[in-house]
């Protein structure tokens, strides 16, 4: 297979994306008419000044402009729009099955209800799984730099909605935040049949990683790059296959590497870790998934099996029945 064709391969194959923050999604046209829409200032004067802003020196500083764009979010229609617009991007892009995060705590502590936040994101991915199959998981994330008791009350509120939320992840801030800081707060998740996944080893150290494992229990780790650092821990998660959500873009623009094509990924591929590619928060970094695989294939001159294997893995590594997994993987 020559370059133009795996770029084909890539484009027409169908996939899965794990690891999506709605919120992430925002694009800056759409930020200014959801301002404009609801009255709400934001911190741009025109759609370049945002984009110019969208330059990280790391998570924290991303996070900064992220929950400012949050701000122009209120209404149930503002959530259905930003999802709608994803779930189309999804159709673009072959994306047949996804398993988003929301964060709710970016809403609710700006007086939005949960109710508000979780119906307009569920109905636009119902219409979506209606007109053209797209299906799909809801996963509620903890803001990790808010305390416990925050997140327990919200959980609470996630209970009345547990026929839409599949399972709770951990985001924001990963350094000085660590795992364990939520080992209650997981446990009394999964007695509620949540499922667990946790952001760690983005920015933090591999130490952050054993912890999601043993104390949160977690089914798949967010990112997890900074494995690599820690030989037990690569043979722990080689043998257990416990996937990684990889996101090559969004590892460049927050400098996690300095290029793409010092990315660990190919590394990860030959010591048969569980890993596919995903695009985190594509309004902010710069492409949406096909983008993310095009130009990761390109700068670490992977092969058209390696991105078959990523392809298969995202299915794999997914919360669908084995049976819909087989479906798809039969496919690629
Ligand atoms: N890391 C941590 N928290 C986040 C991210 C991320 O990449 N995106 C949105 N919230
Ligand atoms: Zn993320």
């Amino acid at each position: 297979m020559n370059n133009i064709s795996i770029v084909e391969f890539i484009k027409q194959s169908p996939k899965a994306e794990l690891h999506l923050h709605i919120e992430g999604t925002l694009e800056p046209e759409q930020m200014f008419s959801l301002a404009k829409r609801n009255n709400v200032q934001i911190p741009f004067k025109n759609i370049g000044e945002a984009k110019n802003a969208y330059n990280f020196s790391n998570l924290e500083s991303f996070l900064k402009i992220y929950y400012e764009g949050a701000k122009v979010l209120l209404k149930e229609e503002d959530f259905f729009d930003l999802t709608w617009a994803y779930a189309l991007k999804c159709k673009e892009d072959n994306i047949v099955h996804t398993e988003i995060f929301f964060d709710p705590q970016t809403h609710t502590n700006r007086g939005i209800d949960f109710d508000i936040v979780i119906n307009g994101i569920y109905k636009a991915l119902t219409k979506a799984e209606k007109e053209f199959g797209l299906s799909f998981k809801i996963i509620m994330c903890f803001l990790r730099h808010l305390n416990e008791q925050e997140c327990f009350n919200i959980l609470d509120q996630a209970l009345a909605h547990k026929d839409k939320i599949f399972g709770v992840g951990l985001d924001s801030l990963e350094i000085g935040n660590p795992p364990k800081k939520f080992e209650k707060l997981f446990k009394k998740a999964a007695e509620n049949n949540f499922i667990t996944v946790a952001h760690a080893g983005e920015e933090g150290p591999p130490e952050y990683i054993w912890e999601a494992l043993n104390l949160l229990n977690v089914k798949r780790i967010d990112h997890g790059v900074q494995c690599l650092k820690d030989e037990k821990l690569v043979e722990k998660l080689s043998k257990s296959q416990i996937p990684l959500t990889v996101c090559p873009l969004s590892n460049i623009k927050l400098g996690v590497f300095d290029k793409l094509n010092d990315h660990n990924l190919k590394k990860m591929l030959d010591k048969k870790l569980m890993v596919m590619v995903n695009s985190d928060d594509p309004a902010y970094f710069g492409g949406y998934l096909n983008q993310n695989l095009i130009e990761t294939q390109a700068a670490l001159n992977l092969s058209s099996e390696d991105i078959k294997t990523l392809l298969i893995n995202s299915f794999k590594s997914s919360f669908l029945s084995e049976e819909r997994k087989k479906v798809w993987i039969n496919k690629i």
